[in-house]
């Protein structure tokens, strides 16, 4: 009988997750530490980073911890290159981060340029510029990797405003676009890297709970099919399906993780 689940194994792996010391970031490398990989958390929180990568370390996985500043792009070709000489090559780059000004987020009306220009660069600008780097060092390590964005519902579908109402959230209106961007630079990264055999697909959750307001909670209760917000975990299942040789033939993909959210 074929061993299907070693299909799932990461073992002899290195994953690489920028943003894993966020909500979704730190399941996602459980989820790949689990599986076997070792695993190079990069991220800007090196207070919670170090205190995962101990955990994992302690539980006789292997991690380290870089300072990785994603708004830096400037200096981040070299210091991927620097990395990746340290570490890699990486089979495996997870973007679980969310790069954003600390005013984030900001009405339609209460909008600069400014503040769109900065949260654009942030958040999509570096997604490309750093998956774009990453796919030439596993072209060039002759590495068949697999690269895993992060979208979002809103990648795909315009927000549904009523569902902040009673209440003080908002949605955000370059998130849309940035997250549609992203959706639509991961077809372009597969197309484009397909033929050296290296993977990308984008992971779009739903809304994930997270101590949100009680009225919002209720109002995206009802709306979704499955009729609850999703739990970190289960958009970390959907990145190790992708990071791992089960989906050795997936690649392009934008898969919804969101309880059903888009399909109504
Ligand atoms: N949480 C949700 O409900 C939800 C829903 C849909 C999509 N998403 C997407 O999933 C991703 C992760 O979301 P989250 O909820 O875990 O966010 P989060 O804010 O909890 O975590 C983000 C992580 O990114 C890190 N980070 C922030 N700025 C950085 C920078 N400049 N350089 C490097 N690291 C940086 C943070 O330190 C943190 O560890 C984001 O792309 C987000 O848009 C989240």
């Amino acid at each position: 009988m074929k061993q299907y689940l070693d299909k799932f194994s990461l073992d002899n792996k290195v994953v690489f997750v920028l943003g894993g010391a966020g909500l979704i970031g730190e399941e996602i490398v459980q989820a790949v530490a689990s599986a076997g990989a070792t695993l190079i958390l990069l991220d800007v929180n090196s207070k919670k980073a170090k205190a995962i990568v101990e955990d994992i370390n302690a539980s006789g996985q292997k991690a380290v911890f870089e300072y990785f500043n994603a708004m830096d792009l400037e200096k981040s070709e070299k210091q991927l290159e620097k990395i990746w000489k340290q570490y890699g090559p990486a089979d495996v780059w997870v973007n679980a981060s969310y790069p954003r000004t600390a005013d984030w987020p900001r009405s339609l009306e209460k909008m600069n340029l400014s503040y769109l220009r900065k949260n654009v660069d942030a958040h999509l600008n570096s997604c490309l510029w750093l998956s774009r780097k990453i796919a030439l060092l596993m072209k060039k390590s002759e590495v068949q990797g697999s690269i895993i964005h992060l979208g979002s519902i809103y990648g795909v579908q315009a927000n549904d405003l009523t569902i902040y109402e009673g209440t003080k959230m908002s949605g955000e209106i370059s998130y849309s676009a940035i997250k549609g961007g992203i959706v639509n630079f991961t077809r372009y990264l597969a197309s484009y890297f397909g033929p050296d055999g290296i993977r990308a697909n984008c992971v779009c959750p739903g809304g994930v709970l997270d101590h949100q307001d009680k009225q919002f909670v209720r109002h995206y209760e009802h709306k979704v099919p499955l009729k609850r917000m999703a739990k970190a975990e289960e958009i970390a299942s959907a990145v190790l399906f992708l990071a791992c040789e089960a989906s050795s033939y997936v690649t392009g993909t934008t898969l919804m993780v969101d309880g059903g959210w888009t399909i109504v």
